[in-house]
């Protein structure tokens, strides 16, 4: 009955009112700043405030659109007088939506009309600006100067979500994290200052951009390294042919291979995108004739039953094509909606009790949720010859280097149907019968595949680890009053 009477016609008209007075305030003052923005209900505010992930729409209560790092500090200054959250939109494609804050009524900062990249061969640094899609970038960088960047496989993910947090894909066993490619950043903080972190400059705020990177200010500019496109790869994949009673045997073969026998140049990762059929996809550096030898050591302990495709040489581009789904990955414009729940984990291993629970929920669980798509993925993250594993465990905020595996849990409805709340128990229930032998010390969740129902404080702690500590006291020294808030930010404490 309380209810009731807080929501009366009365109480929400005010509300109402309230906020277009807050949208006048902040539009107002984003337009006497020079700062372009979205007008409500023409076509660039729909496409702008549409979210990557249909189930978790919000209302912003204004959306700047800036071209120049001086209106992304003005937007930042504007939020700031008038007392507004304001969240970065890169590429828009978080998955809980945190580019508009996972709430309504921030102030969304939409970069994704800054995308422009150039190289400066004589330094190897490449400037790319802060809403630039993964599959332009590595378009731009390899069709005019031949370089690369490792890095995720979809291209309409933005630049900046992306390195700010991790950044996995079929090169970073070879070369490591998208974020290990950072050399220094130009930053506008909450106290609508610009900045740049480098080694030499604001060491400790690099530190924390690389790895937790939304939650200190705006990256305005990236500098990053990149290496030579190589000329020749391999594209790999076998169907595993597991069952209930031969996966455990495959997953412990596979972990004895990732651990200590897995050569840097093999790159892969086991999915399951059909119901009980998991298989292999990966990309090697070298030629297929090479692979095979590389590679045979896994199969030779693998379950029998397996298929091994036959295997594709290709160049640089190809590659990132063939992974991306696509035809072309020179993208500027976000990808198709999906409507989907997804979660991750963080592993040291996958052995023993955890993957038998894993495999029992898998054929005993999963393979019966027929009515609707779902997926795994398990990276080969880690491992004694991984770059991700050489890069030392602190020496970015990214918390995740001495992990085995990353996997990616994901359960999609059409984007006509609602995501009904009955369903969320599928994948908590997988990662549940997972974790559940294990000491929290040996896993984690990955802040690029945000778990948008975690509690701001356990997903503080799956996503950070042991760098959380240090990580809120640097949020209490850039950000002491939280302008740069969303749903799952770092909590400040001094
Ligand atoms: C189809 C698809 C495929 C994917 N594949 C991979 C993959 O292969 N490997 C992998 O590692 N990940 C992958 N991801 C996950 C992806 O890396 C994350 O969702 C990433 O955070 C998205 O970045 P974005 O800029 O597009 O997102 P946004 O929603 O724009 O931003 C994500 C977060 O970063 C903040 N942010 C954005 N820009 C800035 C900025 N300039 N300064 C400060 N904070 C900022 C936002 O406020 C938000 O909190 C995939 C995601 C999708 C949707
Ligand atoms: C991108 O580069 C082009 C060509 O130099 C320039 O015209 C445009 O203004 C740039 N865009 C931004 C957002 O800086
Ligand atoms: C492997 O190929 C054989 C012959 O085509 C087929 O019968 C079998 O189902 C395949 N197994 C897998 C795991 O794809
Ligand atoms: C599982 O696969 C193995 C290897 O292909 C096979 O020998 C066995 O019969 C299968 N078991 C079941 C229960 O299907
Ligand atoms: C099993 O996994 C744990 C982490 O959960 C790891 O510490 C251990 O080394 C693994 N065992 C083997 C035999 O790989
Ligand atoms: C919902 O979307 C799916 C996929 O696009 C389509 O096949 C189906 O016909 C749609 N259903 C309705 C009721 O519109």
């Amino acid at each position: 009955m309380r209810a009731a009477t807080l929501l009366s016609a009365g109480f929400l008209a005010s509300l109402a009112d309230a906020l277009v007075i807050t949208r006048a305030a902040i539009d107002k003052c984003l337009v006497d700043a020079g700062v372009p923005i979205d007008v409500k209900g023409t076509d660039d505010y729909k496409r702008d405030v549409a979210p990557f992930n249909v189930r978790l729409p919000y209302t912003p209560t204004a959306i700047s659109v800036p071209l120049t790092t001086k209106h992304i500090q003005d937007s930042v200054k504007c939020g700031k007088k008038l007392g507004i959250k304001v969240s970065a939109k890169s590429g828009g494609h978080s998955y809980a939506s945190f580019g508009f804050g996972g709430e309504n009524g921030h102030l969304v900062v939409e970069l994704d009309r800054m995308y422009n990249v150039t190289y400066d061969a004589t330094k190897n640094i490449a400037t790319v600006q802060p809403g630039a899609r993964l599959g332009h970038v590595a378009t731009v960088l390899y069709e005019q100067y031949n370089r690369a960047i490792a890095h995720g496989t979809c291209p309409g993910v933005g630049v900046s979500g992306h390195f700010l947090h991790g950044g996995f894909g079929f090169s970073s066993h070879m070369h490591g994290l998208a974020l290990d490619f950072v050399d220094s950043v130009t930053v506008v903080l909450a106290d609508g200052s610009v900045v740049e972190a480098s080694s030499t400059e604001n060491t400790d705020l690099l530190w924390g951009i690389k790895g937790a990177g939304s939650n200190f200010g705006i990256v305005a500019a990236w500098k990053l390294t990149t290496f030579e496109a190589p000329a020749v790869l391999t594209r790999f994949g076998l169907s595993l042919g597991w069952n209930k009673s031969t996966a455990v045997a495959g997953l412990e073969a596979v972990e004895k291979y990732a651990k200590n026998i897995q050569p840097r140049e093999v790159n892969f990762r086991i999915g399951d995108y059909n119901k009980g059929q998991p298989g292999i996809e990966g990309l090697y550096y070298g030629t297929p004739a090479q692979w095979r030898k590389a590679f045979q050591p896994l199969l030779d302990t693998l379950p029998a039953g397996y298929n091994v495709s036959d295997p594709q040489q290709l160049n640089w581009i190809e590659a990132v094509i063939s992974y991306s789904n696509y035809d072309n990955v020179d993208w500027i414009t976000p990808s198709p909606q999906e409507n989907f729940y997804a979660k991750s984990l963080t592993l040291k291993g996958l052995n023993g009790t955890s993957a038998q629970n894993f495999v029992d929920y898998y054929f005993d669980v999963a393979n019966n949720v027929v009515d609707r798509f779902w997926f795994f993925q398990l990276d080969m993250h880690g491992g004694k010859n991984s770059q991700v594993t050489k890069v030392a465990p602190d020496a970015t905020s990214y918390a995740h280097r001495d992990k085995l595996y990353i996997i990616q849990f994901y359960d999609r409805y059409e984007n006509n149907q609602t995501y009904p709340a009955t369903s969320f128990g599928f994948l908590d229930g997988w990662v549940d019968a997972t974790t559940k032998p294990l000491p929290e010390s040996d896993w984690g969740a990955y802040a690029n595949y945000a778990d948008a129902r975690l509690s701001r404080a356990v997903a503080e702690d799956q996503y950070y680890g042991d760098h959380l500590p240090r990580l809120q006291k640097l949020k209490a020294k850039f950000d002491p009053k939280q302008l740069f808030y969303y749903t799952q930010s770092v909590q400040p404490k001094a």
